[in-house]
Order: structure tokens, then sequence, then C-alpha cells
């Protein structure tokens, strides 16, 4: 059985003040125990939210290193997030590929250290625009999977997590249908199922992010092959965030 996950992207918001706030408004929730609950704030803030941190949520960062150690200026390594407290990461977010140039090939390479180094992550994946106006969503992020991610063993990706974030939905208040969301959800659990099996298959939680909300979410979660949600803006109110945990 996939495993339900609600977790909330904070992208480049919130200053250390703030970022401590919610992590207390957050330890006060009484959080869902079925649902697995990850908070990603920008990296700098993992350790004094941990060290704070009373709640059942984790805390992972946004973006990792697809090296172990050395000169990379800049860069953070999955050994660091974990000396912090750090217990996942994203991976392939679609602003991270747009606005940094992170090709499906580096990204292949972060799955890879991370399945190393036995770090958990959640592989995003989900087309702009143009490409939901032509019709190729199916086949665009068909081949984001393929190129990044479907290289992994059964063994390996069993148990894993993917985002689908439509592009054209992220921060512009405009959701995937209920319908839309569907479709492509049932549509990745059958080429996992196809390279993996049934078994594996339903094991990996799919998510959907993008506009998510506390007015959405229930809609959404009710969906057969949507097992939680990423959440961006909404993850930012504590009040926000818990309402779409107990949408579920
Ligand atoms: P919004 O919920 O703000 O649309 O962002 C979704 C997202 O990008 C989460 O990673």
């Amino acid at each position: 059985m996939a495993q339900k996950i609600v977790a909330g992207n904070w992208k480049m918001n919130h200053d250390l003040e703030q970022s401590l706030q919610l992590t207390e408004e957050l330890n006060a929730k009484q959080l869902d125990e079925d649902v697995r609950v990850i908070i990603f704030p920008p990296a700098l803030f993992v350790q004094p939210m941990s060290a704070l941190k009373e709640g059942d949520f984790e805390l992972g960062v946004q973006n990792f290193s697809q090296n172990t150690d050395g000169a990379y200026t800049g860069e953070i390594s999955i050994s660091q997030v974990e000396s912090v407290g750090g217990t996942v990461g994203l991976i392939g977010h679609s602003e991270r590929r747009a606005y940094h140039a992170e090709s499906s090939e580096l990204l292949k390479s972060k799955v890879d250290h991370a399945v190393a180094n036995n770090f958990d992550f959640i592989f995003c994946c989900g087309e702009p625009l143009s490409v939901r106006e032509s019709g190729g969503e199916l086949a665009f992020v068909k081949k984001q999977l393929q190129e990044s991610l479907f290289h992994l063993t059964a063994n390996q990706i069993d148990g894993g997590v993917i985002a689908y974030e439509p592009v054209w939905a992220i921060g512009t208040g405009v959701t995937a249908s209920v319908e839309q969301a569907e479709d492509m959800h049932k549509n990745i659990r059958s080429w996992l199922v196809e390279v993996y099996g049934t078994a594996v298959a339903n094991n990996i939680s799919i998510l959907y992010g993008g506009s998510c909300k506390p007015s959405n979410a229930k809609e959404l979660f009710s969906c057969p092959n949507v097992d939680g949600g990423l959440i961006g803006g909404a993850s930012l109110k504590a009040t926000d965030f818990s309402a779409i945990i107990q949408s579920y």
C-alpha cells in the first residue's frame, strides 16, 4: 500500500523567526498519524527547526548535491543534511529544472546518489502549459520518468515517492481538475506497473502538487491514484497546512 504523504515546500519563503514560529504552531497541532508529514523549509532552517520540533513531522531539503563532499561551492551534501536532522530531499522540482538548468541527466545522478546513500527523496515531474495545450502531457511526463527514475531496479524504487506537479498549476491558483489529476496519476501508476509490476507500483506514493489548498485537497485526495500532496503556498500557514492534512 502506498503511504499517504502531505508535504510542504516553502520554497524561498520565511526567515528564521517565521520558520521557528511555524514549527511551534505545527508542534501544537494534532497531526494525523496515518499521514507522513514532511516540511521542506529553506535548508538554512532545517537545523534550528529540527532542534525545536516536537510534532510528528519530518524535515527535508528542497535540493541537494549529487556529490558526496569536496569543492562544490554553494552545494549541500546528503550527509550534511542528515547531520542537522533532515531525512528527505526533493529532486527535480520544476523551478530547479527551469531556473537552475537541472537536466534529466543531472536529476538521474541525484536519484542514484540518494539511493546509494539510502536517503529518501520525492521525484518531481510535470508538464508546462504549452505541452498541456498541445495534448502532449502524458508523453512528456513519461519521458521525464524514463530519463531520470525508471533506470532504478524494483528493489531500489520500492516505497519511493513521485510528485506530479503540472507547471501551469504551480503558484497560479489554477488547480488541475480532479479528472486531470487522476488521469495523469493513473497513467503514472500504469507505467510503474509495466516497468516494476503491480506490487511495487502499488507501493509507490504519487503526490499531486499545484495550487492545492484546504478547499480542494479533499476531492484531490479522494482520487484512487492520488496518495497525497506536495503543497507550496498553502503550506506557509500552519492552519492551512494542517487543514490540508486533516482533509484525508
Ligand atoms: P503551489 O501550491 O504554491 O502551487 O506550489 C506547488 C509546488 O510547487 C510545491 O512544490
